[in-house]
């Protein structure tokens, strides 16, 4: 018989695969907190706890139980190669974004010195300001600020149009706000550096756990994301261009060099977690036949069909959550409908403090949390800091549904 192919999220499915609603404590709480990291899928779970329990040694060796564990390991790189369709050689993984961004910041000594210029976007998450604000300190190269609009916060692109010179080597920026939402044009973004000889830096923390990027079309020179927010293990995953890695200066131990998915990882993260990428794989694997039946695709396509599914759910009720919040005295920061954003929305009141906020919806069993985030500068620039205290964010999962909107929605209305 052949299967039935869906045509929308099962939404029910994919809450089966997350044994955390299983839990009483889950199972109560609306959980909006996913910008700081998701729920984890059981594949992942099963894939640690096995590693942990049954092969938790240093992997690889003659001995099976040695080997058994470098086998997981290499499964759970090879899932993530497998998910992005990328070339193996040009993927790191490390522990967390900060550190991957960290350690290519140190590799780029090598391209940059007090003649260059470096661009960061004021919109990022700190992890990719600071890291090239040090390495200009530790260079002599110059940093300049890609400024936000001070009323919307917005970045535009005609600004870093007329920055872009022949001395600026780097331009860092992210693909989607961790505040606003707002989706980047990073393609275009990548264009404008290829043609000027920069390299783009792109930072996918905020804009993967809703979109499953195509690396291969829009082709950065670098391009990050942490796992702990795609329903995984805490790891982040570091993609490198060839041309652009051969520029740099390897950051592993001298005899390592000669492995290209050991240059940047200055750090060696935890093997359990390596391991239980593969676990990742397979939640994709799982549910695309869920939705599609047997296909005879590629991983990567199969994760870019699920994914928008996943995110077609997303934006309907991203778009249920913005209509509430319109009705109510707050002010959504970002833009207010649907258009050119993720479903990832900050918002402050005049009458209460954002962290108010978030403790009367955590009596009603709502997790969102407020504050900056780490977009300080991007709030600090917005005048969210005093009197607010950064944000309220409410960022969305694949695997929310209609009815948690309407818990939030209710509890601010009641507020105000
Ligand atoms: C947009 C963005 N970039 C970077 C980071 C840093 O990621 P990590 O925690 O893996 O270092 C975060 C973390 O919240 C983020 O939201």
């Amino acid at each position: 018989m052949t299967k039935k192919v869906l045509h929308d999220l099962d939404v029910d499915y994919v809450r089966s695969c997350f044994p955390t609603f299983a839990e009483p404590l889950a199972a109560r709480t609306a959980f909006f907190e996913n910008a700081g990291g998701s729920y984890v899928v059981g594949q992942v779970i099963d894939k640690l706890l096995h590693f942990y329990r049954v092969n938790k040694v240093q992997p690889y060796g003659h001995a099976e139980i040695l080997n058994l564990a470098g086998e997981q390991m290499d499964a759970g790189r090879q899932a993530m190669i497998d998910l992005l369709g990328m070339p193996a050689d040009t993927i790191t993984l490390g522990p967390s974004t900060t550190q991957n961004i960290n350690t290519l910041a140190h590799a780029c000594e090598a391209i940059v010195d007090r003649n260059s210029e470096i661009i960061v976007s004021e919109q990022d998450h700190e992890a990719n300001i600071g890291a090239w604000e040090r390495l200009c300190l530790r260079s002599g190269a110059k940093l300049r600020l890609w400024e936000v609009n001070i009323e919307t916060g917005e970045l535009d692109i005609s600004e870093l149009q007329n920055m872009l010179n022949p001395k600026v080597k780097i331009v860092a920026m992210t693909h989607s706000s961790n505040i606003l939402g707002s989706l980047n044009p990073v393609e275009e973004v990548v264009d404008l550096c290829r043609h000027n000889g920069s390299r783009s830096i792109i930072d996918g923390v905020s804009f993967v756990p809703h979109q499953w990027p195509n690396l291969s079309i829009f082709q950065p020179d670098a391009y990050v994301f942490s796992t702990y927010k795609t329903y995984a293990t805490h790891l982040g995953v570091m993609y490198t261009a060839r041309d652009f890695a051969e520029e740099l200066e390897p950051q592993c131990h001298y005899f390592n060099t000669e492995y290209p998915h050991k240059r940047f990882d200055s750090a060696g993260p935890d093997h359990g977690s390596i391991a239980a990428l593969a676990g990742l794989g397979e939640y994709f694997e799982q549910t695309h036949f869920h939705h599609f039946g047997k296909k005879r695709v590629s991983l990567k396509k199969k994760a870019g069909q699920i994914s928008a599914f996943m995110h077609k759910h997303e934006s309907a009720l991203c778009a249920q959550l913005l209509s509430g919040l319109r009705n109510l005295p707050v002010r959504i920061i970002g833009k207010t409908t649907g258009k050119w954003r993720e479903a990832n929305v900050a918002l402050v009141s005049d009458k209460h403090t954002s962290d108010t906020l978030s403790k009367v919806l955590a009596e009603k069993d709502i997790a969102a949390n407020s504050g900056d985030f780490y977009a300080r500068r991007l709030l600090e620039k917005l005048n969210l800091i005093e009197g607010y205290g950064g944000v309220l964010r409410i960022s969305l999962a694949h695997y929310n549904t209609s009815d948690e909107i309407n818990r939030v929605l209710n509890v601010l209305e009641a507020m105000h």
